[in-house]
């Protein structure tokens, strides 16, 4: 049964994780830096969702898509607007704090869609389960957001689009693919696992590559260092004559 407008059960995972994302959000100059990173990203999962609507040959999904589009695009303007006044109360200077991107990640994943590729049972399965886990991940922000009321009013506005952008998405892939729409949110499930682990992957080679490389630096290069202060110890200094067998005439490049 689909939950009525505005309302959405976070998933027992993103509710374990509460304690970490009230942490995440409790920076004021980090709560004004992801918002507007979820501005930007909601205003790009806008544009790909309005391609969808130019792509599509279905009357319905495309004013669907549209009014999506539409959607997505206010709700950038929101996380800009409320980022820009929260932004203003900050304290000059400040650092940019850590992002913890993979801790409290926004969006919709449509970045991860060739939208002009995609049927549109797979787009629908695909947006279904994108928009699900936004609107999961939407309630504890807003649930954590409760001591900055005007952010965690921006999120309860967003997390009733995000719902009914959750439930037309599977009502209308019921609708052009009868038989087939759970076969269509499997492969959903697949394709973003998938992606979801390369992802992890890619961080995960970054943060090994940076530790070799920082232990290379400490234990490889001091060696290297030492001997060739020793050599230029060894080296005399100032003009001097140089040997024969290395005075011939210059006949190579090297
Ligand atoms: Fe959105
Ligand atoms: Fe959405």
């Amino acid at each position: 049964m689909q939950p009525p407008p505005g309302h959405v059960h976070a998933t027992r995972f993103d509710r374990m994780l509460a304690p970490l994302h009230r942490w995440v959000w409790s920076c004021d100059q980090r709560r004004v830096q992801k918002l507007l990173r979820f501005g930007e990203t909601e205003t790009d999962g806008g544009r790909d969702i309005l391609r969808a609507a130019e792509m599509t040959s279905d009357p319905l999904l495309r004013r669907l898509y549209l009014k999506h589009a539409i959607d997505e695009h206010r709700h950038g303007d929101m996380f800009r607007r409320r980022g820009a006044d929260l932004f203003r109360t900050l304290t000059p200077g400040l650092k940019p704090a850590f992002q913890a991107e993979w801790l409290a990640p926004g969006g919709h994943g449509a970045d991860d869609l060739e939208v002009q590729d995609e049927s549109d049972n797979d787009l629908l399965a695909f947006l279904h389960l994108s928009e699900r886990a936004a609107a999961s991940r939407f309630s504890v922000y807003r649930d954590v957001l409760q001591h900055d009321e005007p952010t965690c009013a921006v999120f309860d506005e967003i997390l009733h689009d995000e719902v009914f952008h959750m439930n037309y998405t599977l009502t209308q892939l019921t609708r052009v693919a009868p038989e087939q729409h759970r076969r269509h949110l499997w492969h959903a499930r697949l394709s973003r696992l998938g992606k979801g682990y390369l992802r992890l992957a890619t961080r995960l080679a970054g943060v090994l590559g940076t530790l070799l490389l920082t232990i290379q630096y400490f234990v490889l290069l001091p060696p290297f260092a030492l001997l060739a202060k020793r050599a230029q110890r060894r080296e005399q200094v100032g003009w001097h004559p140089v040997s024969p067998d290395r005075n011939g005439s210059l006949d190579r490049q090297y």
